[in-house]
């Protein structure tokens, strides 16, 4: 990895989750941490990172800089930062904020790249998307995907489609919490202890997932095809999700997702 010290503005969720996996990595690498709460500061400080009140101080000691503030905040960094960057390559993780928005609040000619990870990125095992702004070039994607990649996997896409991105792994992993939480539900219903249906759902999401992503090729309809006997019980319940529109539903779920997104950048 090249850059030796990677600044972030905002100490939160996200950035401690992509520090820790940094940590785990990279032996020799200084995290430096902003970040408005003391609290949080303090958190940082006692897990041997550098920690500062003000961004101009992150800036100098920083070779890159992660966005990680809550949406809501950015206008109050970036007066800030585009004062203090010195060339850094800027990385945002903020959902919903444009690359142009980004540009325009700092220095002309900045590399920045746009990022959109998702929760499972705190147990190493993110996907992430990544988008590269004007200026940004093959050696900020690498150095984006040095420090993301070790949190999960990456992919780029162009911006035009990070809220289509978003849609299917940034919310992603609500859908599959929902879906066992409706499989929990509906376990209880026929006579099964939460206890029991938790140790059902639980154990047949992971057991299934992971036997899905060991398979060549991820093939989920042939997976699903082996399992279905002819007038056997998957079918009786397969036949129910297809009555229901199963498919389509997920298609306008992923559509709603899509086209949120895009409201809250035309808002933002
Ligand atoms: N969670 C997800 O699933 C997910 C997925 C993709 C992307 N993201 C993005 O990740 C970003 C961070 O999310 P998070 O869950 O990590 O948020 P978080 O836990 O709230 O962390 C943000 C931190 O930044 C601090 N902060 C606010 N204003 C600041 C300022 N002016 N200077 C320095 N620090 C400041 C916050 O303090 P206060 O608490 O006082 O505001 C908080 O400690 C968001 O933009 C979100 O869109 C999240």
């Amino acid at each position: 990895m090249e850059a030796q010290n990677i600044g972030f503005i905002g100490g939160g969720n996200m950035a401690s989750a992509i520090i820790g996996g940094l940590e785990k990595a990279y032996q020799d690498i200084g995290i430096h941490v902003c970040d408005a709460v003391e609290l949080v500061r303090d958190k940082h400080k006692n897990l041997n990172r550098q920690t500062y009140a003000d961004i101009t101080n992150l800036c100098q000691h920083s070779d890159v800089i992660v966005l990680a503030v809550k949406p809501q905040n950015f206008g109050d960094i970036m007066a800030e930062l585009a004062a203090a960057l010195n060339g850094q390559l800027v990385i945002s993780i903020l959902a919903g904020v444009t690359i142009k928005q980004i540009e325009a609040a700092l220095p002309d000619q900045v590399h920045v790249v746009r990022t959109m990870p998702n929760t499972p990125m705190m147990i190493g095992q993110g996907m992430i998307g990544m988008a590269r702004g004007t200026h940004a070039d093959e050696k900020d994607i690498s150095s984006t995907k040095d420090i993301f990649g070790i949190s999960g996997k990456t992919l780029e896409i162009d911006e035009s489609k990070m809220n289509a991105l978003t849609a299917v792994s940034g919310s992603g992993p609500a859908y599959f919490f929902h879906f066992c939480e409706a499989l929990q539900a509906a376990a209880e219903s026929i006579g099964f202890s939460t206890e029991e249906a938790q140790l059902l759902v639980s154990q047949t999401a992971q057991g299934s997932v992971n036997y899905l992503c060991q398979q060549e090729g991820f093939p989920a309809a042939q997976l699903r095809e082996q399992v279905t006997s002819k007038g056997g019980t998957t079918a009786a319940a397969l036949d129910v999700f297809k009555s229901k529109d199963f498919i389509d539903m997920c298609q306008q779920a992923l559509a709603a997702a899509e086209q949120r997104g895009k409201e809250l950048a035309e808002q933002a």
